[in-house]
This record gives C-alpha cells, structure tokens and sequence, in this order.
C-alpha cells in the first residue's frame, strides 16, 4: 500500500476505528474531556468536516450540530469570511512574535463594544484569560482570597477547578487530582444566586453572569447588582468570566445586558473566530499593573497571533444588532419548541432561554443553582435523550452540564426538525 491510499484508508476510518486508535494514544481518546462521551455512554463520533449549521462525520453521518464548539463557532462553522480571512493570513506568516495590525484592532473594537473595558491582554484560551483576570485582580489589591461560585466554569486553572460545572461535574470531580491543598487554600466557594459575604481579605468575586457550565442559570433580579455592591463594600473586584457570553449575548456581552459593570473581564470562544484565543481585561488603571507597564507577569508566544485576530475580527465584525435579534429568535423558538414537545409528553422538563443561549434541564422547578443542576442530571435522562436525538442526526453536547448553541447557520428548518426529533425522542423517556 502506497503512503497515499494509507492517509486515504485513515481519512474514512469509522468511528470505532478511530476511538480505538485515539485512545491509545490520548488519555480517553481525546484532547478535552467531555468529548469522550463518558457521561452519555458510547463512541464519540470523529467530525470530518463542519459546514453552517452542521458537521459530518468520518463514516459520513450528518448531524445538526448545536455544539458549535462549545459556543466558539457563533457564525457556524466555515463561515466564508472567517475562512478567507485565515487562509490570507497564512499565506502572510502565521506567527512572528512581533506585535501586529489586527492586534491593535480586535483590541480597539472590544474596547468599543464592552462597556467600562479599556485595555485587553490577548492570551490563546479562556483557561489562560482567566487565570491571568485572577492573577491581575490579586496583584492590583494585594489580597489573595478569591471567591466564586458552584457550577460557574473558569477553565482548568489549579485554584478555580473546585465545584467547576462543565466538563469537571461531568467527570464528578470536585476539583481535580494533581491540584495541591495550597492550590485552593485562597478560594471560597459559594452558591450561585445567592450575593456572599466577603471580607477584606477578598481580592476577586469571579462569576459567569449568565451561568452556562451548569445548563443554563439566569442570574436572578438583584443578584448581580449585588455582587457589584458586596465588592464596593470590601474593595474587591467584581470578575466577569465571559468566555461564553462575551460577544454572543449581544456586542456588549453579559456587561451591557445585564447593565452591571465589573472591574475585570475574561473572554474566549467568539473573539476568536473559531481559531484559539482568549483575553482578559480591565480599566486602563487596573490593567496598568500588567506586565511591561506594572509588576503583574503574563504573556504568551502565540498570543495574538496573526490567524487568531483575522479570524476573530472577521466574525466580529459581521455581529451586529440585527444578527443578534436573529440569533436570539431562534434560540427562542429552539426553547419553546423543545419545552412544548416534552411536555407533551409527559416528561418534566426546563427549557431556559437566557439571549442566545439555550439550557435543557429534567427537572420540574426553574434551575438556580448548581444542587438543582445536580439533581437534573442526576435524572439520567440526558443520556437517553441525547442518545436518542444522535440516532436522529442531532448533536447536542455530549454532557448533560452544556448549554445549547444554535448559531446564525441554524434556519427555521433546522429548529423544526430538532422539535420534532424530540418530539419523538421523548415518548422513548416516560415510561409507558
Ligand atoms: C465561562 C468559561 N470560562 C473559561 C473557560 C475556559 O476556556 P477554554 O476552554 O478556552 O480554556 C470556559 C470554557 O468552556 C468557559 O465556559
């Protein structure tokens, strides 16, 4: 067999092959932990190609993907502009380490549309925004203690993976192995919708205004203003982890909708396109204790990097007003279509529908926080439900913690024919 028809033979390997060949060579199988369907069961489906709203898989199966990468891919996937953004990027270099054009302007244009941020450090993740948002707050106070919230997510940073949702409460970790005592000795979990009390020894609040690591929890009326208020009182910060809600709830993410403003913010996943990047951000004041201008270290070789910022400014740059109208449309009709067809059916369920963003909860109260998250999942209907909509071409996370992200690809017709595969999907629920 010549090389060629090797790599062919490899390109339409079925799933199992490539599972079976994946896992001896990555730890499960693959390179982030909820994709191994552990918490579902089965064999994770190898995406061979993504187009809009949907993704094909290496034995050629379609699926209508509500994944979109975990909330990354907001245009769907190969949108034209992204891809011809990148591809002259790369015939341009694809690194230099050397500051560039596009860098100035994806700063600019946060700096424009994120209410109160007046400075960004672009990093290659929402792990490292984050961890680097928690490392600017304690050197700006001077205080170590960082407070956040059960089921909020802020990456797989040492001190902020206790009680983390997503992917960590897949695995039923509380935390995580490999993390030491004094990892976590600084930091105080509290429940979500609920405003702690803090102390003066508090350097950072941290929250996901819009929860979406535990489904999805809308912060209820007051609980925001708050935290802003309990950070005033103590002189600590107010962090806003919007790696998810940055950019998708609106160009103003989670800060303009919700009209609180804090003191330090991290995003990811849409200001990039796609491609890997992430950014903190603050005050000039606050983000002038980064290093070169103050004594607070981080950096990053790739950080910024030339495809990173085309393919982030390509797809920011066709949001606006109207496109997120239409994005939350459709994650309305999504909500409503899906709350209705199990229902009918007998099966308790809540459907929250907090902008675009979409959740999916067995439960038969309103979810507020992550003990309520806990008991959905612990249901065990997830499974079988995702097991069932799979069967029928339509992707949803494989972990029962993930919100829902429909894009601006999904048509009308997609959503119709996610409500009516559920729809069907859900008399396999109750029993008979
Ligand atoms: C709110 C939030 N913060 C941080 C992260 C970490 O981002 P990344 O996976 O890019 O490191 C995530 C990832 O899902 C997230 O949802």
């Amino acid at each position: 067999m010549d090389e060629g028809t090797a790599r062919d033979d490899a390109r339409v390997a079925a799933n199992n092959e490539l599972y079976e060949r994946a896992k001896r060579v990555l730890p499960g199988g693959v390179n982030s932990p909820v994709r191994a369907f552990l918490s579902v069961g089965g064999t994770p489906y190898f995406v061979e190609r993504g187009e809009g709203s949907k993704v094909w898989d290496a034995e050629g199966n379609e699926y209508l993907d509500y994944v979109q990468s975990y909330g990354a891919s907001i245009l769907g996937h190969a949108d034209p502009a992204v891809v011809a953004a990148v591809t002259d990027a790369a015939a341009a270099g694809t690194t230099y380490g050397a500051p560039t054009r596009r860098e100035v302007e994806l700063a600019e244009l946060v700096c424009e549309w994120v209410p109160g941020v007046e400075m960004i450090r672009m990093t290659s993740s929402g792990t490292e925004a984050a961890m680097s948002a928690i490392r600017l707050a304690r050197g700006a106070t001077g205080r170590k203690k960082v407070v956040k919230f059960a089921g909020c997510y802020h990456g797989h940073v040492d001190s902020l993976l206790v009680a983390g949702g997503s992917g960590v409460a897949n695995q039923g970790l509380v935390g995580s192995a490999g993390v030491t005592e004094s990892a976590v000795a600084d930091t105080v979990v509290a429940p979500y919708n609920t405003v702690p009390t803090l102390d003066a020894d508090t350097a950072v609040l941290a929250v996901e205004a819009v929860a979406a690591n535990m489904g999805v929890v809308a912060p209820e009326p007051g609980f925001l203003e708050g935290l802003r208020a309990e950070c005033d009182r103590v002189g600590a910060l107010l962090f806003f982890d919007e790696v998810i809600t940055g950019f998708r709830l609106g160009r103003g993410g989670a800060t303009a909708w919700s009209g609180v403003q804090p003191d330090v913010w991290a995003f990811g996943k849409v200001i990039g396109g796609g491609l890997p990047v992430g950014a903190f951000g603050a005050s000039a004041e606050v983000m002038a204790n980064i290093a070169p201008l103050g004594p607070v270290y981080q950096g990053g070789t790739l950080s910024g990097n030339p495809l990173a910022t085309a393919a982030g400014l390509a797809a920011l740059r066709q949001l606006d007003d109207e496109r997120y109208s239409a994005l939350e449309a459709t994650a309305k009709r999504l909500a409503a279509g899906l709350a209705e067809a199990l229902t009918a059916a007998g099966v308790p369920v809540q459907v929250p529908a907090v902008g675009p963003l979409v959740g999916l909860f067995f439960a038969d109260d309103a979810v507020r926080h992550y003990d309520d998250a806990k008991a959905s999942a612990e249901t065990g209907l997830y499974p079988r439900f995702f097991h069932g909509m799979l069967s029928r071409g339509i992707a949803l996370a494989p972990g029962p913690y993930e919100a829902l992200f429909p894009s601006l690809a999904h048509t009308d017709a997609d959503i119709d024919r996610t409500i009516e595969a559920a729809a069907e999907v859900a008399t396999e629920l109750v029993p008979d």
